[in-house]
């Protein structure tokens, strides 16, 4: 099992990486700065996560401290909603830079296939009314622009659906590199990590865990797999941790995973999965979990035009 995976412009980027949605200030940096010494270098962050200056102060500081070189790092950002327009996209990239206190990104994503006007709030709750209707083959022009003045090494997607795929990767001039996805147990994306890896585009599963125990407090996720007796059952008989088998799972899937920690035990046991292999009954009983039933689906703006799911 491979602890990096080839992008199609030839660069690699790491299997595991960690998230930061929701690592609070004060708590990210410390993790940040624990991932990097553990062995972590992908790191996925975004301007919408509002927290990219404490990315930037551990990033620095372990650079300076000479744990790891820029180059050895894979830091990913993302273009928010409101900022589809192509006039926008390299501005975007700067402020987000800027906060990270890089010269570059490796790896610069448009969030959502769907726009909202510049005006209006960054998750909108007034209908319609908010939202833009710039098409993503426009902004991908300013993501293409991004490329060429050297802010980003690689420009890939997140949340688009095939068919959103297909027709970015018949209209652009560079292809994007990753489609960044929920995958986890409960939605293993099989078919669309299938469709991606004929055109060349690695998959990155967001919410592996799918948020865990947090799944029990909001009514509307799935119930995480973390949680399922059999997964933890699964778990002890190889001496390993539930996250464990799932992240491992994942992986054995093709794809990167990024699951989000602020919590040292857990930043390092998500980062040990390569000791062990999962058995064929194991593998089908989390093939068998799959519902497709996502934490993330962002039904309030299944009207929008560009809506992927
Ligand atoms: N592109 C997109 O639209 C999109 C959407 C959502 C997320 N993302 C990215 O994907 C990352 C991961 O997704 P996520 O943060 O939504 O969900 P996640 O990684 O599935 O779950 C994070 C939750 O799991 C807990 N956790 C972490 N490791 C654990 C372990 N070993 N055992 C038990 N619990 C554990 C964390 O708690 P503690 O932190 O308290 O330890 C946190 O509450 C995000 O942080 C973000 O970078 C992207």
């Amino acid at each position: 099992m491979s602890k990096f995976r080839k992008l199609n412009n030839g660069n690699t980027i790491p299997t595991i990486g960690l998230g930061t949605y929701k690592s609070k200030p004060g708590e990210v940096e410390e993790a940040v700065k624990y991932a990097i010494d553990i062995g972590y270098r992908h790191f996925d962050c975004a301007w919408f996560y509002a927290n990219e200056k404490e990315v930037g102060d551990a990033l620095q500081a372990k650079l300076h401290e000479g744990v790891v070189k820029r180059e050895e790092l894979f830091v990913v950002t993302k273009l928010w909603n409101n900022f589809h327009e192509k006039k926008n996209v390299v501005p975007m990239l700067r402020e987000s830079l800027k906060s990270l206190q890089l010269e570059y990104v490796d790896l610069f994503l448009i969030h959502w296939p769907f726009g909202f006007k510049e005006t209006a709030d960054g998750l909108p709750t007034d209908g319609t009314a908010s939202y833009s209707d710039v098409d993503y083959l426009e902004t991908w022009e300013g993501m293409e622009e991004c490329v060429k003045s050297g802010l980003t090494k690689s420009i890939g997607i997140s949340n688009f659906n095939k068919e959103q795929v297909a027709r970015l990767v018949n209209n652009c001039r560079i292809k994007p590199v990753v489609n960044q996805v929920e995958v986890n147990p409960n939605i293993n994306q099989k078919e669309l990590i299938q469709f991606c890896k004929e055109r060349d585009i690695v998959v990155v599963g967001f919410c592996p865990l799918g948020r865990s125990t947090q799944s029990t407090t909001i009514s509307t996720y799935p119930r995480s797999t973390i949680l399922d007796p059999k997964v933890i059952e699964v778990a002890k008989k190889y001496n390993k941790t539930p996250a464990q088998v799932i992240l491992r799972y994942l992986v054995s899937l093709g794809i990167c995973v990024i699951p989000k920690s602020v919590t040292k035990s857990r930043i390092l046991e998500n980062f040990d999965i390569f000791d062990f292999e999962l058995e064929q009954k194991d593998v089908a009983y989390l093939d068998s979990c799959n519902t497709n039933q996502r934490v993330s689906p962002m039904s309030a703006y299944k009207d929008h035009k560009y809506y992927p799911f």
